[in-house]
């Protein structure tokens, strides 16, 4: 376990790389890490209304290039994650989690049968445009959960919202997965020349941001 000065100074060594050295990949193990963490990360309900999309073909991420604001992270870094939200979720959705759990677990779909109900109520009385965002919120836990992660490896990372997701749907043929991208996340590691290395870290007072009551 990282103690809390190494902790913090991961955070602080961190930062929206906007120049990757394209030369250089995250390994297989490192990788295998990355994925595992994004797995285990925690949403409302454990629905996990998320798929996330790990975009190493170079002729596809040419094709996004420009769909996100030129924004070269996208073709230099090392893996181009897309985090993408479920557009399914609904009754059908949850039984098949419950059945999940219930393998995991080795319980019973009966014995389940309460949790299941809750949770329809709670998905059923969203109407389809709040649900997404719903399920969008928990996509962004995944985000930080990959750029912790990814700090904590020494893996660089810049997490970006700046592209179009409907053309994203469609380039990646997304839509026709019951899926829609959310946000993105480029990983590898950081160029010599990406000046934004040495940018003290901007954020405003502790005070500000953090009270006791
Ligand atoms: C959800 C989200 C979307 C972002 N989108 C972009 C982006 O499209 N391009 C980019 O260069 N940086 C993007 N950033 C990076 C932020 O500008 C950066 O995290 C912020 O300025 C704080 O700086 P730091 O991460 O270097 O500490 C994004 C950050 C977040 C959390």
């Amino acid at each position: 376990m990282p103690d809390n000065t190494s902790l913090i100074d991961h955070f602080n060594w961190r930062y929206a790389t906007k120049v990757f050295d394209a030369t250089r990949k995250v390994n297989d193990a490192d990788l295998a890490t990355l994925e595992e963490a994004l797995r285990l990360t925690p949403s409302s309900f454990g629905l996990q209304p998320w798929h996330f999309l790990i975009v190493t073909d170079e002729e596809i991420r040419e094709k996004l290039l420009p769909l996100s604001w030129n924004q070269k992270q996208v073709t230099e870094c090392s893996h181009y994650f897309v985090l993408c939200t479920r557009t399914d979720v609904d009754v059908d959705y949850i039984d098949r989690f419950v059945s999940e759990i219930a393998n995991d677990r080795g319980t019973t779909i009966e014995e389940l049968q309460g949790y299941r109900d809750v949770m329809v109520d709670f998905v059923s009385r969203m109407p389809s445009v709040e649900r997404l965002t719903w399920a969008t919120r928990q996509t962004y836990l995944a985000l930080q959960r990959l750029m912790d992660t990814a700090a904590l490896l020494e893996i660089d990372a810049c997490p970006m919202e700046g592209f179009s997701a409907p053309q994203y749907d469609e380039v990646l043929q997304l839509s026709e997965k019951n899926l829609t991208a959310s946000v993105c996340c480029a990983i590898g590691y950081r160029s010599a020349e990406d000046k934004y290395a040495s940018l003290a870290k901007s954020r405003f007072p502790k005070e500000e941001v953090i009270s006791y009551l």
